[in-house]
């Protein structure tokens, strides 16, 4: 009996770490997917078209730049046709519109063409993601008009995989088991 207690204290951490893995990985295929990479681009500064229908990766025509503003406020700003009200988007190809001014994120955000490892590793450092904690990352996702349109983009384009709470909960998940990443 006191074998069997002790292994499971062994165990029970490494079985926290592989389900904080696994939440891990469920949130990794979220921020990987278009529908958030096409915005958390870094310090490009321009926003990119994947995954809507005009085949390889490829940057927002009409040469967008979102500039230090991040609105575009430099050359033309995204509220031009990214009107900033709640819209159907219903119309394949047209602007997305949602309550929220359509905006990049700043540069230190980047999740565009980056790995699992490397993604991981950003948000579970505040110095490396803008301030956001944990518990700020969970409530972001709550509210952020952003990832809801992630999840219900409208028009034809591909959803990023799963729900706002199931992200939120893969996130406390992933937080609870000390926030581990592939390769630790
Ligand atoms: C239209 C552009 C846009 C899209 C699309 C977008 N975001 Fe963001 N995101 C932002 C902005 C802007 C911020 C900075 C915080 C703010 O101003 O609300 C941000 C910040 C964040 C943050 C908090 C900061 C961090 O990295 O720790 C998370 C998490 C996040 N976004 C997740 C997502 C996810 C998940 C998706 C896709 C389901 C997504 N975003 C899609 C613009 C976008
Ligand atoms: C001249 C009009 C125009 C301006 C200005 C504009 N956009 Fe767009 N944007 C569009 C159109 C149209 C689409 C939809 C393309 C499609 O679905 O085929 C789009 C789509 C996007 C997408 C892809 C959304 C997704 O779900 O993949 C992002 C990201 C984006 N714009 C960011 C921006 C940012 C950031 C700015 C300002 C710096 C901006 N746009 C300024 C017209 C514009």
């Amino acid at each position: 009996m006191k074998q069997l207690a002790a292994l499971m204290v062994v165990l029970a951490p490494l079985s926290a770490q592989a389900d904080g893995l696994a939440a891990w990985d469920r949130i990794y295929a979220v921020a990987s997917h278009p529908r958030c990479t096409n915005c958390h681009v870094g310090d490009s500064g321009r926003p990119a078209w994947d995954g809507l229908g005009y085949g390889a990766a490829r940057p927002h025509g009409m040469n967008i730049v979102a500039g230090e503003s991040r609105i575009g406020a430099e050359t033309i700003p995204c509220r031009v046709c990214h009107i900033g009200a709640a819209g159907p988007n219903a119309v394949p190809h047209a602007a997305p519109q949602i309550d929220e001014a359509w905006r990049l994120p700043p540069v230190e955000l980047a999740w565009r063409g980056k790995s699992s490892g490397d993604v991981c590793g950003q948000l579970r450092n505040p110095d490396a993601n803008d301030g956001f904690d944990l518990a700020g990352l969970v409530e972001h996702v709550q509210q952020s008009a952003f990832v809801r349109y992630g999840f219900n983009p409208g028009a034809g384009r591909v959803p990023a995989p799963g729900s706002v709470d199931d992200l939120a909960r893969d996130l406390q998940l992933w937080a609870a088991a000390g926030s581990p990443c592939v390769g630790d």
